[in-house]
Protein backbone atom coordinates (compact mmCIF):
# COMPACT_ATOMS: atom_id res chain seq x y z
CA UNK A 1 0.00 0.00 0.00
CA UNK A 2 1.15 3.65 -0.98
CA UNK A 3 1.71 5.79 2.04
CA UNK A 4 -0.92 8.57 1.80
CA UNK A 5 -2.26 11.35 3.84
CA UNK A 6 -6.14 11.59 4.73
CA UNK A 7 -7.19 15.21 5.36
CA UNK A 8 -10.96 15.98 4.09
CA UNK A 9 -11.96 19.26 6.13
CA UNK A 10 -15.46 19.44 4.40
CA UNK A 11 -18.45 19.61 6.89
CA UNK A 12 -20.98 17.36 5.35
CA UNK A 13 -24.75 17.44 7.03
CA UNK A 14 -26.57 14.69 5.57
CA UNK A 15 -30.26 13.83 5.04
CA UNK A 16 -33.66 14.89 5.00
CA UNK A 17 -34.61 18.60 6.34
CA UNK A 18 -31.45 19.48 6.57
CA UNK A 19 -31.24 22.76 3.92
CA UNK A 20 -32.40 24.72 6.71
CA UNK A 21 -29.09 24.78 8.75
CA UNK A 22 -27.73 26.27 5.99
CA UNK A 23 -27.86 30.01 6.74
CA UNK A 24 -26.93 28.89 10.49
CA UNK A 25 -23.71 27.37 9.10
CA UNK A 26 -22.40 30.73 7.04
CA UNK A 27 -23.03 32.27 9.77
CA UNK A 28 -20.50 30.72 11.82
CA UNK A 29 -18.18 31.77 9.70
CA UNK A 30 -18.92 35.48 10.29
CA UNK A 31 -20.31 35.98 7.00
CA UNK A 32 -22.58 38.49 5.87
CA UNK A 33 -22.91 38.58 2.40
CA UNK A 34 -22.81 35.70 -0.18
CA UNK A 35 -22.98 35.36 -3.94
CA UNK A 36 -26.08 32.65 -4.37
CA UNK A 37 -24.54 30.73 -7.43
CA UNK A 38 -27.17 28.37 -9.24
CA UNK A 39 -27.92 26.41 -12.66
CA UNK A 40 -30.96 26.31 -15.35
CA UNK A 41 -33.69 27.04 -12.69
CA UNK A 42 -34.65 23.71 -11.95
CA UNK A 43 -33.96 24.29 -7.62
CA UNK A 44 -36.96 27.59 -8.34
CA UNK A 45 -39.05 23.94 -9.23
CA UNK A 46 -38.36 22.05 -6.57
CA UNK A 47 -38.52 24.09 -3.67
CA UNK A 48 -34.78 24.18 -2.87
CA UNK A 49 -34.62 27.66 -3.49
CA UNK A 50 -37.45 28.63 -1.15
CA UNK A 51 -35.71 26.67 1.42
CA UNK A 52 -32.32 28.18 0.90
CA UNK A 53 -33.49 32.04 1.03
CA UNK A 54 -35.57 31.33 4.20
CA UNK A 55 -32.41 30.28 6.10
CA UNK A 56 -30.34 32.84 4.67
CA UNK A 57 -33.14 35.44 6.28
CA UNK A 58 -33.18 34.17 9.64
CA UNK A 59 -29.55 34.28 9.99
CA UNK A 60 -29.31 37.69 8.63
CA UNK A 61 -27.22 36.91 5.90
CA UNK A 62 -27.33 38.78 2.80
CA UNK A 63 -27.03 37.65 -0.89
CA UNK A 64 -26.59 38.45 -4.57
CA UNK A 65 -27.93 35.74 -6.84
CA UNK A 66 -25.94 35.00 -10.24
CA UNK A 67 -27.88 32.28 -12.14
CA UNK A 68 -27.26 30.15 -15.32
CA UNK A 69 -24.07 27.81 -14.50
CA UNK A 70 -25.06 25.28 -17.52
CA UNK A 71 -24.04 21.51 -17.54
CA UNK A 72 -20.46 21.54 -18.18
CA UNK A 73 -19.14 25.37 -16.96
CA UNK A 74 -17.70 27.73 -19.03
CA UNK A 75 -14.98 30.04 -17.97
CA UNK A 76 -16.66 33.64 -19.31
CA UNK A 77 -19.43 32.50 -16.80
CA UNK A 78 -17.07 31.94 -14.06
CA UNK A 79 -15.37 35.12 -15.16
CA UNK A 80 -18.17 37.28 -14.54
CA UNK A 81 -18.97 35.63 -11.45
CA UNK A 82 -15.64 36.78 -10.16
CA UNK A 83 -16.48 40.36 -11.52
CA UNK A 84 -20.07 40.72 -9.34
CA UNK A 85 -18.05 39.21 -5.95
CA UNK A 86 -15.71 41.93 -6.53
CA UNK A 87 -17.68 45.04 -7.55
CA UNK A 88 -20.27 43.62 -4.41
CA UNK A 89 -18.46 43.31 -1.37
CA UNK A 90 -18.80 39.67 -1.39
CA UNK A 91 -17.44 37.55 1.22
CA UNK A 92 -18.25 33.83 0.23
CA UNK A 93 -19.95 31.76 -2.64
CA UNK A 94 -22.83 29.23 -1.86
CA UNK A 95 -23.09 26.77 -4.31
CA UNK A 96 -26.56 25.50 -4.71
CA UNK A 97 -27.16 22.82 -7.94
CA UNK A 98 -24.99 19.89 -9.14
CA UNK A 99 -21.44 19.64 -9.68
CA UNK A 100 -21.06 21.64 -12.20
CA UNK A 101 -22.59 25.20 -10.13
CA UNK A 102 -20.39 23.83 -7.38
CA UNK A 103 -17.06 23.80 -9.75
CA UNK A 104 -18.01 26.97 -11.35
CA UNK A 105 -18.31 28.41 -7.41
CA UNK A 106 -15.16 26.72 -6.53
CA UNK A 107 -13.40 28.80 -9.95
CA UNK A 108 -14.99 32.07 -8.50
CA UNK A 109 -13.84 31.47 -5.18
CA UNK A 110 -9.85 31.46 -5.81
CA UNK A 111 -10.71 33.56 -9.02
CA UNK A 112 -11.17 36.55 -6.71
CA UNK A 113 -7.86 36.34 -5.73
CA UNK A 114 -5.99 35.60 -9.15
CA UNK A 115 -5.13 38.36 -12.17
CA UNK A 116 -6.32 35.80 -14.71
CA UNK A 117 -8.17 32.41 -13.16
CA UNK A 118 -7.18 30.41 -16.59
CA UNK A 119 -3.77 30.64 -15.55
CA UNK A 120 -4.64 28.21 -12.91
CA UNK A 121 -5.91 25.61 -15.20
CA UNK A 122 -2.75 26.13 -17.33
CA UNK A 123 -0.27 25.51 -14.12
CA UNK A 124 1.35 28.86 -14.76
CA UNK A 125 -0.03 30.31 -10.95
CA UNK A 126 -0.58 28.31 -7.96
CA UNK A 127 -4.50 28.06 -6.05
CA UNK A 128 -3.46 29.39 -2.48
CA UNK A 129 -6.61 30.91 -1.64
CA UNK A 130 -10.42 31.15 -1.81
CA UNK A 131 -13.38 32.47 -0.56
CA UNK A 132 -15.41 30.00 1.66
CA UNK A 133 -17.16 27.77 -0.17
CA UNK A 134 -20.55 26.81 1.13
CA UNK A 135 -22.76 23.63 -1.04
CA UNK A 136 -26.35 22.93 -0.96
CA UNK A 137 -25.96 19.58 -3.29
CA UNK A 138 -28.74 18.68 -5.83
CA UNK A 139 -27.18 15.83 -7.87
CA UNK A 140 -25.39 13.41 -6.09
CA UNK A 141 -22.42 12.51 -8.74
CA UNK A 142 -19.20 14.17 -8.77
CA UNK A 143 -18.04 14.78 -4.98
CA UNK A 144 -17.41 18.17 -5.43
CA UNK A 145 -19.31 18.36 -2.08
CA UNK A 146 -16.34 16.92 -0.75
CA UNK A 147 -13.75 17.40 -2.59
CA UNK A 148 -10.50 19.67 -3.78
CA UNK A 149 -11.31 19.80 -7.48
CA UNK A 150 -13.57 21.81 -10.13
CA UNK A 151 -13.87 21.30 -13.73
CA UNK A 152 -14.41 24.34 -16.49
CA UNK A 153 -14.53 24.68 -19.46
CA UNK A 154 -12.28 27.27 -21.57
CA UNK A 155 -14.94 27.62 -24.59
CA UNK A 156 -12.80 29.41 -26.79
CA UNK A 157 -9.91 27.04 -26.84
CA UNK A 158 -11.92 24.18 -26.09
CA UNK A 159 -10.31 22.98 -23.11
CA UNK A 160 -12.27 21.36 -20.50
CA UNK A 161 -9.71 21.14 -17.86
CA UNK A 162 -9.46 20.91 -14.25
CA UNK A 163 -7.77 22.62 -10.63
CA UNK A 164 -7.10 21.67 -7.36
CA UNK A 165 -5.99 22.91 -3.91
CA UNK A 166 -6.73 23.00 -0.32
CA UNK A 167 -8.69 25.55 -0.54
CA UNK A 168 -11.55 24.50 -2.94
CA UNK A 169 -12.95 21.75 -0.39
CA UNK A 170 -15.90 23.31 0.54
CA UNK A 171 -16.40 24.72 4.04
CA UNK A 172 -19.93 23.07 4.63
CA UNK A 173 -21.74 21.11 2.19
CA UNK A 174 -25.44 20.03 2.93
CA UNK A 175 -26.75 16.78 1.55
CA UNK A 176 -30.44 16.38 1.51
CA UNK A 177 -31.25 13.19 -1.04
CA UNK A 178 -34.86 13.42 -1.11
CA UNK A 179 -34.22 16.66 -2.92
CA UNK A 180 -33.34 14.35 -5.88
CA UNK A 181 -36.72 13.33 -5.84
CA UNK A 182 -36.99 15.66 -9.13
CA UNK A 183 -34.06 14.61 -11.04
CA UNK A 184 -34.65 13.47 -14.80
CA UNK A 185 -33.98 9.74 -14.76
CA UNK A 186 -30.92 10.14 -17.32
CA UNK A 187 -29.15 12.76 -14.97
CA UNK A 188 -29.74 10.34 -11.94
CA UNK A 189 -28.22 7.55 -14.00
CA UNK A 190 -25.71 9.66 -15.07
CA UNK A 191 -24.65 10.62 -11.39
CA UNK A 192 -24.30 7.53 -10.90
CA UNK A 193 -21.81 6.50 -13.59
CA UNK A 194 -19.83 9.14 -12.79
CA UNK A 195 -19.40 8.34 -9.25
CA UNK A 196 -18.84 4.51 -10.14
CA UNK A 197 -15.85 5.87 -12.68
CA UNK A 198 -14.24 7.68 -9.98
CA UNK A 199 -14.02 4.38 -7.90
CA UNK A 200 -12.98 2.27 -10.76
CA UNK A 201 -10.20 5.29 -11.65
CA UNK A 202 -8.42 3.97 -8.24
CA UNK A 203 -9.75 0.56 -8.00
CA UNK A 204 -8.48 -0.70 -11.29
CA UNK A 205 -4.62 0.52 -10.87
CA UNK A 206 -4.23 -1.63 -7.63
CA UNK A 207 -2.61 -4.55 -7.38
CA UNK A 208 -5.38 -5.90 -4.27
CA UNK A 209 -4.51 -3.52 -1.74
CA UNK A 210 -7.38 -4.09 1.42
CA UNK A 211 -9.45 -2.63 2.71
CA UNK A 212 -9.34 -0.15 -0.09
CA UNK A 213 -10.11 -2.58 -2.98
CA UNK A 214 -12.77 -4.16 -0.70
CA UNK A 215 -14.35 -0.66 0.29
CA UNK A 216 -14.83 0.12 -3.58
CA UNK A 217 -15.98 -3.56 -4.47
CA UNK A 218 -18.38 -2.57 -1.55
CA UNK A 219 -19.31 0.92 -3.29
CA UNK A 220 -19.77 -0.07 -6.87
CA UNK A 221 -21.97 -2.77 -5.67
CA UNK A 222 -24.16 -0.38 -3.57
CA UNK A 223 -24.47 2.02 -6.48
CA UNK A 224 -25.62 -0.87 -8.46
CA UNK A 225 -28.19 -1.66 -6.02
CA UNK A 226 -29.59 1.46 -5.44
CA UNK A 227 -30.08 2.48 -9.62
CA UNK A 228 -31.84 -0.83 -9.75
CA UNK A 229 -34.45 0.39 -6.56
CA UNK A 230 -34.72 3.62 -7.68
CA UNK A 231 -35.13 2.59 -11.34
CA UNK A 232 -38.35 1.24 -10.15
CA UNK A 233 -39.49 3.62 -7.65
CA UNK A 234 -37.58 6.86 -7.85
CA UNK A 235 -38.81 8.35 -4.52
CA UNK A 236 -37.22 5.35 -2.79
CA UNK A 237 -35.19 7.59 -0.16
CA UNK A 238 -33.45 4.99 0.80
CA UNK A 239 -32.23 4.07 -2.30
CA UNK A 240 -31.29 7.53 -3.19
CA UNK A 241 -29.50 8.21 0.43
CA UNK A 242 -27.73 5.07 0.09
CA UNK A 243 -26.65 6.27 -3.73
CA UNK A 244 -25.52 9.91 -2.60
CA UNK A 245 -23.18 9.16 -0.01
CA UNK A 246 -21.60 6.02 -1.69
CA UNK A 247 -21.25 9.18 -4.69
CA UNK A 248 -19.54 11.14 -1.46
CA UNK A 249 -17.25 7.96 -0.50
CA UNK A 250 -16.30 7.24 -4.24
CA UNK A 251 -14.36 10.86 -4.60
CA UNK A 252 -13.72 11.78 -1.02
CA UNK A 253 -10.20 10.75 -0.15
CA UNK A 254 -11.73 7.00 1.22
CA UNK A 255 -12.09 5.10 -2.43
CA UNK A 256 -8.37 5.91 -3.29
CA UNK A 257 -6.20 5.57 0.01
CA UNK A 258 -3.02 4.08 -0.24
CA UNK A 259 -4.02 3.46 -4.19
CA UNK A 260 -1.33 5.00 -6.20
CA UNK A 261 -3.27 8.13 -7.05
CA UNK A 262 -5.89 6.40 -9.74
CA UNK A 263 -5.52 6.22 -13.11
CA UNK A 264 -7.88 9.14 -14.63
CA UNK A 265 -7.06 8.24 -18.40
CA UNK A 266 -11.09 7.41 -18.83
CA UNK A 267 -11.72 11.21 -17.34
CA UNK A 268 -9.28 12.85 -19.41
CA UNK A 269 -11.04 11.24 -22.41
CA UNK A 270 -14.04 12.28 -21.23
CA UNK A 271 -13.62 15.74 -20.91
CA UNK A 272 -12.14 15.95 -24.12
CA UNK A 273 -15.66 14.35 -25.36
CA UNK A 274 -17.76 16.98 -23.48
CA UNK A 275 -15.36 20.02 -24.22
CA UNK A 276 -16.38 19.96 -27.61
CA UNK A 277 -19.76 18.00 -27.20
CA UNK A 278 -21.28 20.55 -23.95
CA UNK A 279 -24.54 18.34 -24.65
CA UNK A 280 -23.25 15.26 -23.74
CA UNK A 281 -23.37 14.70 -19.28
CA UNK A 282 -19.88 14.13 -18.00
CA UNK A 283 -21.58 10.36 -16.81
CA UNK A 284 -22.77 9.75 -20.16
CA UNK A 285 -19.86 10.25 -21.79
CA UNK A 286 -17.89 7.58 -19.30
CA UNK A 287 -20.67 5.57 -19.32
CA UNK A 288 -18.93 4.87 -23.12
CA UNK A 289 -15.19 5.53 -22.49
CA UNK A 290 -15.10 3.13 -19.63
CA UNK A 291 -15.46 -0.07 -21.44
CA UNK A 292 -13.35 0.76 -24.19
CA UNK A 293 -9.90 1.57 -21.78
CA UNK A 294 -10.86 -1.63 -20.07
CA UNK A 295 -10.66 -3.63 -23.33
CA UNK A 296 -7.45 -2.15 -23.89
CA UNK A 297 -5.64 -1.55 -20.87
CA UNK A 298 -6.67 -4.74 -18.86
CA UNK A 299 -3.71 -6.74 -19.48
CA UNK A 300 -1.53 -4.55 -17.83
CA UNK A 301 -2.52 -4.97 -14.69
CA UNK A 302 -4.73 -8.22 -14.91
CA UNK A 303 -5.17 -9.44 -11.62
CA UNK A 304 -7.17 -6.73 -10.68
CA UNK A 305 -8.93 -6.89 -13.41
CA UNK A 306 -9.73 -10.57 -13.15
CA UNK A 307 -10.31 -9.64 -9.42
CA UNK A 308 -13.13 -6.67 -10.75
CA UNK A 309 -14.71 -9.50 -12.74
CA UNK A 310 -14.95 -11.82 -10.32
CA UNK A 311 -15.96 -9.84 -7.49
CA UNK A 312 -18.48 -7.35 -9.03
CA UNK A 313 -20.18 -9.69 -12.02
CA UNK A 314 -18.71 -13.39 -11.33
CA UNK A 315 -17.03 -13.72 -14.34
CA UNK A 316 -13.89 -15.49 -14.97
CA UNK A 317 -12.16 -13.49 -17.30
CA UNK A 318 -12.12 -9.51 -18.09
CA UNK A 319 -13.26 -9.32 -21.51
CA UNK A 320 -16.69 -11.24 -20.54
CA UNK A 321 -17.34 -8.83 -16.92
CA UNK A 322 -16.63 -5.80 -19.73
CA UNK A 323 -20.05 -6.97 -21.49
CA UNK A 324 -21.66 -7.04 -17.96
CA UNK A 325 -20.60 -3.60 -17.32
CA UNK A 326 -22.62 -2.26 -20.60
CA UNK A 327 -25.68 -4.67 -20.28
CA UNK A 328 -25.65 -3.14 -16.86
CA UNK A 329 -25.63 0.37 -17.95
CA UNK A 330 -27.54 -0.13 -21.35
CA UNK A 331 -30.19 -1.57 -19.14
CA UNK A 332 -30.37 1.69 -17.06
CA UNK A 333 -30.78 3.12 -20.78
CA UNK A 334 -27.29 4.86 -20.76
CA UNK A 335 -25.27 4.74 -24.05
CA UNK A 336 -22.52 2.58 -24.28
CA UNK A 337 -20.62 3.95 -27.81
CA UNK A 338 -19.80 6.83 -29.30
CA UNK A 339 -22.22 6.25 -31.99
CA UNK A 340 -25.54 6.45 -28.66
CA UNK A 341 -23.83 9.65 -28.20
CA UNK A 342 -24.26 10.81 -31.99
CA UNK A 343 -20.48 11.06 -32.31
CA UNK A 344 -19.63 10.44 -36.05
CA UNK A 345 -16.49 8.27 -36.89
CA UNK A 346 -14.70 11.37 -38.53
CA UNK A 347 -14.65 13.21 -35.16
CA UNK A 348 -12.65 10.57 -33.39
CA UNK A 349 -9.18 12.47 -34.41
CA UNK A 350 -10.99 16.16 -33.45
CA UNK A 351 -11.66 14.26 -30.33
CA UNK A 352 -8.76 12.68 -29.88
CA UNK A 353 -6.53 16.28 -30.63
CA UNK A 354 -8.81 17.99 -28.03
CA UNK A 355 -7.72 15.45 -25.29
CA UNK A 356 -4.00 15.64 -26.26
CA UNK A 357 -3.50 19.31 -25.95
CA UNK A 358 -4.07 18.70 -21.97
CA UNK A 359 -0.50 16.33 -22.32
CA UNK A 360 1.14 20.13 -22.11
CA UNK A 361 0.62 20.18 -18.65
CA UNK A 362 0.59 16.54 -17.10
CA UNK A 363 0.62 12.83 -18.39
CA UNK A 364 -2.87 11.14 -19.55
CA UNK A 365 -2.94 7.71 -17.31
CA UNK A 366 -1.22 5.85 -14.95
CA UNK A 367 -1.11 2.15 -14.85
CA UNK A 368 -0.57 2.91 -19.06
CA UNK A 369 0.76 6.29 -19.90
CA UNK A 370 -1.74 7.40 -23.08
CA UNK A 371 0.05 8.54 -26.00
CA UNK A 372 -1.97 10.26 -28.89
CA UNK A 373 -2.46 6.86 -31.34
CA UNK A 374 -3.74 4.74 -27.78
CA UNK A 375 -6.49 7.63 -27.09
CA UNK A 376 -6.91 7.19 -30.76
CA UNK A 377 -7.64 3.65 -30.40
CA UNK A 378 -9.78 3.62 -27.47
CA UNK A 379 -11.96 6.45 -29.04
CA UNK A 380 -12.55 3.71 -31.68
CA UNK A 381 -13.41 1.26 -29.69
CA UNK A 382 -15.57 3.22 -28.04
CA UNK A 383 -17.25 3.78 -31.35
O1 LIG B 1 -29.05 23.72 -14.15
P1 LIG B 1 -29.93 23.14 -13.11
O2 LIG B 1 -31.25 23.77 -13.03
O3 LIG B 1 -29.24 23.05 -11.77
O4 LIG B 1 -30.27 21.63 -13.60
C1 LIG B 1 -29.33 20.55 -13.49
C2 LIG B 1 -28.62 20.22 -14.80
O5 LIG B 1 -29.45 20.46 -15.90
C3 LIG B 1 -30.11 19.29 -13.22
N1 LIG B 1 -30.43 19.11 -11.80
C4 LIG B 1 -29.57 19.10 -10.75
N2 LIG B 1 -30.22 18.82 -9.62
C5 LIG B 1 -31.52 18.66 -9.94
C6 LIG B 1 -31.67 18.86 -11.33
N3 LIG B 1 -32.86 18.76 -11.95
C7 LIG B 1 -33.94 18.47 -11.19
N4 LIG B 1 -33.87 18.23 -9.85
C8 LIG B 1 -32.69 18.32 -9.19
N5 LIG B 1 -32.62 18.08 -7.87
O6 LIG B 1 -29.22 18.25 -13.62
C9 LIG B 1 -28.41 18.72 -14.70
C10 LIG B 1 -26.97 18.30 -14.49
O7 LIG B 1 -26.38 19.02 -13.43
P2 LIG B 1 -24.79 19.11 -13.30
O8 LIG B 1 -24.48 19.96 -12.13
O9 LIG B 1 -24.19 19.50 -14.62
O10 LIG B 1 -24.39 17.59 -13.03
P3 LIG B 1 -23.14 16.95 -12.32
O11 LIG B 1 -23.27 17.04 -10.85
O12 LIG B 1 -23.00 15.63 -12.93
O13 LIG B 1 -21.87 17.87 -12.72
C11 LIG B 1 -21.17 17.66 -13.92
C12 LIG B 1 -19.94 18.55 -14.01
O14 LIG B 1 -18.99 18.25 -12.97
C13 LIG B 1 -17.71 17.92 -13.57
C14 LIG B 1 -18.13 17.34 -14.90
O15 LIG B 1 -17.07 17.26 -15.81
C15 LIG B 1 -19.21 18.30 -15.32
O16 LIG B 1 -18.66 19.50 -15.82
N6 LIG B 1 -16.93 17.05 -12.66
C16 LIG B 1 -16.50 17.58 -11.50
C17 LIG B 1 -15.70 16.86 -10.62
C18 LIG B 1 -15.22 17.42 -9.34
N7 LIG B 1 -15.44 18.68 -9.04
O17 LIG B 1 -14.60 16.72 -8.55
C19 LIG B 1 -15.26 15.51 -10.91
C20 LIG B 1 -16.04 14.85 -11.98
O18 LIG B 1 -15.27 13.79 -12.49
C21 LIG B 1 -16.48 15.75 -13.10
O19 LIG B 1 -15.48 15.93 -14.08
ZN1 LIG C 1 -16.25 12.18 -12.93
Amino acid sequence: MQNFVFHNPTKVIFGTNTISKIGKEIEKFGLKKVLLLAGGGSIKKNGVYDQVVASLKENHIEWIEFWGVRPNPVLSHANEGIRIVRENNIEGILAVGGGSVIDEAKCIAAGFYLDNLWQAFEREVEIEKALPIFTVLTISATCSEMDPYAVLTNEIENKKWNIGGFALYPKVSIIDPSIQFTLPWEQTVYGAIDALSHIMEFYFQAKGEEPTSSIDEALILNIFRSIDTLQKNPKDYYARASLSWSAVLALNGISGSGLYGGDWACHTIEHGISAIHPEVAHGAGLAVVFPAWIKYIHTLNEPQFLRWARNIFGKENVESAVLSLKEKYRSWGAPVSLRDLNISKQEIPLIAETVWKVSKIRTIGAIKELDYNDIYEILNIAY
